[in-house]
């Protein structure tokens, strides 16, 4: 199988290319925060593989069989049995995005004081649990630790701080143990059967339910069928069944592995809970049979479900993103360790050394890779996690200061995904010459969606 997209283009949308005059102009009025940019100015966006992937001709010909019933709709039914077919729940519940899945779940099955617990809980999924009156508590793994260290499974969850948990004081307080696949939060780093067997085991143990949060259950069965003993021969689609048969249900976005715009589902074995689950849907997302989805989007995320388990697929996804790791390594630019599937997470931290965490390491890269080449990318670093007291001093810096470049599906060719390693060749050719940035003005909360802040060399 030679390694290229198993597919050809058949529509295609222009990309803006600006000078870097305009690109600074753009950049200064957004407040130097890319969250700010408009799609008009951006000629790479890599801010996001939630939402931005491509269709296929066959998801546009689902889509215009999109049965638009008020309620026992056809494609609704579609939808549930491609569900059902991928992870053997019996009840399935649409929703319009992954978070409202969350929402639902965590009240349903959360009180306050409780624990959820989580190799690393994604934004969103702490956010719903703290909103349900939980707290969430994540125990990645001690390799997750070292950025350069190549072990294969480092968004795996601590089995011995999650047994520690589980018998030590707190046992009775763990509400749920959610384990996110893949470790958006941990690097893009995939969780093994192992160790999900293991959690699944030990939540049986002690009575505590356990989900899996499923945004990109396909890329995690590609990197286990790569990298775990026993599975070699295994297809992604097997690999992931065995994955949900260990939990109790899923919360899924289906803005990823979908391969669609929208969409996501709760699905679970407990009926007393899904009737429990199901009021909320009702109440808040719409009636069971489209929980806030068109009958359009139903169709063309069950033909999603069943393109993005196909190898040539994954195995093409994979190698885009290890060919770009290889450039940016080639570079000299350091990554998160070993590369995934949905994104690169660059070491901004290390190419910036004069940048201390309150300049901003991670956000000075991402907007030099704006400035240099009109490439949009995300920070995961002191900007979106830091902590400062009152006079704006940084008290408690993000333990990594990252960038995050993530891919989005089947949208980017070889040669754009090249563009994007020389850019950051340049940058990282003087890297002393790149600024740090202040904070002119921030909300207290997700401050990294709207602050606005300015360079600084100092
Ligand atoms: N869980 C994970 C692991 C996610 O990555 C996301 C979204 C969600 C849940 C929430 O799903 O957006 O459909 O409500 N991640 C996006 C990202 C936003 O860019 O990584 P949603």
């Amino acid at each position: 199988m030679p390694l290229m997209e198993p597919y050809r283009v058949k529509v295609v949308e222009p990309i803006p290319i600006l000078t870097r005059a305009e690109r600074e102009t753009a950049m200064e009025r957004a407040g130097y925060n890319p969250f700010n940019l408009r799609a008009e100015e951006i000629t790479i966006d890599l801010l996001s593989d939630s939402g931005t992937n491509a269709l296929s001709a066959a998801q546009q010909a689902a889509g215009a069989l999109g049965d638009e019933t008020y309620a026992g709709a056809r494609s609704f039914f579609r939808f549930r049995d491609a569900v059902e077919k991928l992870t053997g729940y019996p009840q399935i519940m649409p929703v319009h995005q992954g978070r409202a899945a969350e929402r639902i779940l965590f009240n349903a099955l959360l009180t306050p004081g409780q624990l959820c617990v989580s190799n690393t809980h994604f934004d969103t999924t702490r956010a719903n649990a703290v909103l349900a009156g939980a707290t969430p508590v994540d125990l990645p793994c001690a390799a997750a630790a070292d950025l350069d260290s190549a072990a294969p499974f480092k968004g795996d969850i601590d089995l011995d701080r999650l047994t520690a948990l589980l018998t030590g004081p707190d046992r009775d307080t763990v509400g749920v143990v959610i384990m996110t696949i893949t470790n958006n939060g941990g690097g893009g780093q995939p969780v093994s059967m192992a160790n999900l067997t293991a959690v699944s085991r030990l939540c049986r143990e002690h009575g505590v339910p356990f989900f899996l949060d499923a945004a990109r259950f396909a890329e995690n069965a590609w990197l286990v069928i790569q990298r775990e003993d026993g599975y070699s021969e295994h297809t992604p689609e097997q690999v992931a069944r065995l994955a949900f048969d260990l939990a109790d249900g899923a919360v899924a976005s289906l803005k990823k592995d979908a391969i669609a715009h929208m969409g996501g589902f709760l699905a679970l074995r407990d009926e007393a809970l899904a009737q429990r689950c199901e009021l909320m849907l009702t109440a808040t997302e719409g009636f069971r049979t489209y929980g806030g989805l068109s009958g359009r989007d139903l169709e063309m995320l069950a033909q999603g479900l069943h393109e993005v388990v196909e190898p040539d697929y994954l195995r093409a996804r994979a190698s885009a993103t290890q060919h770009l790791a290889d450039l940016v390594n080639k570079a000299g630019v350091s990554i998160v360790e070993p590369a995934g599937i949905h994104a690169l997470y660059l070491n901004a931290g290390r190419l910036l050394p004069h940048l201390p965490p309150n300049r901003y390491p991670g956000h000075a890269l991402a907007t030099e890779l704006y400035l240099a080449g009109g490439i949009r990318c995300a920070e995961l670093g002191s900007l979106y996690l830091g902590e400062e007291d009152e006079d704006g001093n940084m008290v408690k810096p993000a333990p990594y200061e990252l960038v995050r470049l993530a891919i989005p599906r089947r949208v980017y060719t070889q040669s754009h995904l090249e563009y994007v390693a020389e850019v950051l060749a340049e940058i990282a050719q003087h890297p002393e010459r790149v600024p740090g940035y202040r904070i002119v003005e921030a909300p207290a909360l997700l401050r990294h969606f709207n602050c606005r802040v300015e360079p600084v060399r100092d």
